[in-house]
């Protein structure tokens, strides 16, 4: 037996060379006297096909969709094969024969969910996860490359950062109640006063009522915060790192946005920078559209969608009005009713990915605008230490990973984007 190599190595291979492979049997079946084994491995998939005298040939009869296996033979050009070219099977060793894989093509989603533990062996999670590896890759990369320190902040807080609707209460260990953060935000602020520019890639969590295609109850929320920087700024990071993240995905996994059907060209568009438009701009152009909305509304998923109709790549919606946006957006000092945030929005029906802004630095303010939004500045007492010690203009802005990545892949749903999600009514497995 030759040594084993990736199914995509012995796809390169040419005709009569020895080859050995191994991983979980795709697909299989009879056709005459001969059996047809495809195997699936993390690189791809290849068939192998047992004549009778082949020595694994009543193995590869009797093996079963998913069992593991290693199969040796000779590389055979045959154009009607997946990839063009299939082992003329000699030996196939079952590792372990696999029960019966409850999983059909006609499975429905409710029931892929269910046993998403061996869903996630499917092509299409594997080419969705592979898209997914190469985008945390390269914010982390971005993010080095510009200056920036990685941070862990907590998962169990004591207060809200984005209001306390979605709040996820958590008994703790001494009987208080606590919640499961919705950002990281607040702790990155605290940490721009040494490290200057920040970044976390971590869960947040929000209790999510409503069932959608983009909302998740335990999402990955990559954050970034820096001193000395204001609205425009960030934005200026927000562009470069989405189009940085694009061309890394656009580079690696051409084979995977193929193979699930991405539209390439929509992606080559995305380089900075990226269009702009106001809040008041949006109001006006859906209101011509015929979309029954008025300023001081908030954008919910389907008017961000008939926005979005009027890009063909990333644009930024910025000038939110103080009512719809968290309580820390700094007010635009020359027309205090709008906030200097900005969303981004993700085209082809996505809609928001990104949410930022340049934040209150004033301490007097801010206890302000925390009253005003009828909280209790008490619950936010470190976070008012903040504007209390050498504040200073800064900015910044979270990311949803998991949305980001369902719009690269090109995916109808949220819950495609990773590996085991969870949603408002989903916890297993
Ligand atoms: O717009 P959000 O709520 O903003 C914040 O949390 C800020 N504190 C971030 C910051 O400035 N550091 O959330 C940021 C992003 C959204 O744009 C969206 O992409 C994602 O997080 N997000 C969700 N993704 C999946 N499921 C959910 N339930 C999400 N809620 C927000
Ligand atoms: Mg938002």
């Amino acid at each position: 037996m030759s040594q084993v190599i990736p199914v995509r190595e012995a796809l390169k291979l040419s005709q009569g060379e020895e080859v050995t492979v191994r991983g979980w049997v795709y697909r299989r079946r009879d056709l005459g006297d001969k059996a047809f084994v495809v195997v699936r491995d993390s690189t791809g998939i290849i068939q192998a096909v047992f004549s009778p005298s082949a020595r694994g040939h009543d193995a590869a009869r009797r093996v079963t969709v998913e069992s593991s296996v290693i199969v040796s033979g000779r590389l055979r050009d045959d154009p009607r094969a997946p990839g063009g070219k299939e082992i003329q099977g000699e030996n196939l060793e079952i590792v372990s024969l696999a029960d019966n894989f409850p999983i059909r093509r006609d499975a429905s989603r409710e029931f892929l969910l269910e046993v998403r533990h061996l869903a996630v062996r499917s092509r299409k999670l594997t080419a969705v996860l592979k898209i997914r590896d190469t985008a945390f890759a390269a914010l982390h990369e971005w993010f080095r490359t510009n200056g920036y320190y990685e941070v862990q902040a907590p998962m169990f807080v004591s207060a809200a950062v984005e209001g306390g609707a979605t709040l996820f209460p958590v008994k703790y260990v001494d009987g208080s109640t606590v919640y499961l953060t919705q950002s990281s935000q607040f702790y990155l602020e605290a940490l721009i006063f040494s490290l200057e520019k920040v970044y976390t890639v971590a869960p947040s969590f929000r209790a999510e009522k409503s069932r959608t295609r983009r909302h998740l109850t335990e999402y990955w929320h990559a954050e970034a915060e820096a001193a000395w920087m204001g609205l425009e700024g960030i934005l200026k990071v927000e562009e470069e790192l989405i189009s940085h993240i694009v061309r890394r995905v656009l580079e690696k996994n051409h084979d995977e946005l193929t193979f699930l059907g991405r539209d390439l060209s929509r992606l080559k568009l995305v380089e900075p920078p990226f269009p702009r438009i106001s809040y008041d701009k949006a109001i006006e152009i859906l209101q011509n559209k015929g979309v029954g909305i008025k300023w001081g509304d908030d954008l919910g998923a389907d008017e961000e969608r008939v926005l979005t109709m009027e890009f063909d790549k990333p644009f930024f919606l910025y000038g939110f009005p103080e009512s719809v946006k968290a309580f820390y957006h700094k007010n635009d000092p020359s027309r205090p009713s709008v906030t200097l945030s900005a969303d981004l929005l993700a085209p082809e029906g996505y809609g928001e990915i990104i949410g930022g802004g340049e934040r209150i630095d004033k301490l007097e303010e801010l206890v302000e605008k925390i009253k005003r939004f009828g909280l209790n500045p008490s619950d936010y007492e470190w976070y008012l230490d903040l504007r209390r010690y050498g504040s200073v203009p800064h900015a910044g802005f979270g990311l949803g990973m998991d949305r980001l990545v369902m719009w690269i892949a090109g995916l109808d749903h949220i819950v495609d984007s990773l590996p085991f999600p969870r949603t408002t009514s989903r916890t297993y497995p």
